[in-house]
């Protein structure tokens, strides 16, 4: 099993390619939404990026990314992992793991220092993934959780290794 990031530079190279495989994700997920409400940029701005699965020809897993803005300010050596899925019939495989697996590589080599994640708490496989991988429960500032309110949310972080 092998995870591949679609950055910027991926993106660019193909963007049709990268935005139909994204779209199909979604559909085969159950989850309609349309190109617009997944606003998916023909440039992926605010670092976003995807750490995906494919299998014959398909994403199975995936998870988005970005920077974040705390009070305000974008920090630097802080990312967010927006969101995470595998299609129905690949979970309990390993996909999952192997995406955020791939990220946290990813990030580490960019020189960032830590990944939060905010899960809904009432989602035991999200919140059991998140540890089973190294998220520990935060308790996140004031200034956090003010601009990132989530309801019923459990505030999860990361510390990448140096690489
Ligand atoms: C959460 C999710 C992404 C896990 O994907 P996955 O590819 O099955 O994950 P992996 O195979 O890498 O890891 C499986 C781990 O998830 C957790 N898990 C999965 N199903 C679980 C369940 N029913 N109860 C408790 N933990 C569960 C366990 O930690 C499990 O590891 P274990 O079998 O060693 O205990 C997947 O279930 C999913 O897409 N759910 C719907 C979308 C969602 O809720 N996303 C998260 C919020 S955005």
């Amino acid at each position: 099993m092998q995870a591949l990031i679609i950055n910027e530079e991926k993106f660019n190279t193909s963007p049709q390619f990268y935005e139909d495989l994204i779209i199909t994700f979604y559909h085969n997920n159950g989850d309609e939404f349309t190109k617009d409400e997944l606003k998916i940029p023909t440039q992926l701005k605010n670092g976003v990026f995807y750490s995906v699965v494919i299998n014959n020809g398909k994403i199975v897993s995936l998870a988005r990314l970005s920077t974040i803005i705390i009070g305000g300010k974008a920090r630097k050596t802080i990312y967010m992992l927006r969101q995470i899925d595998t299609l129905k019939e690949f979970r309990n495989k390993g996909y999952a793991s192997c995406v955020i697996h791939n990220a946290v590589d990813y990030l580490s080599k960019m020189g960032y220092k830590r990944l939060l994640s905010i899960v809904d708490a009432s989602n035991v496989s999200s919140m059991q993934l998140h540890l089973k991988n190294g998220f520990k429960i935060s308790k996140p500032s004031k200034t956090f959780q003010k601009s990132h309110y989530y309801w019923d949310g459990e505030y999860f972080e990361k510390f990448l290794d140096k690489r």
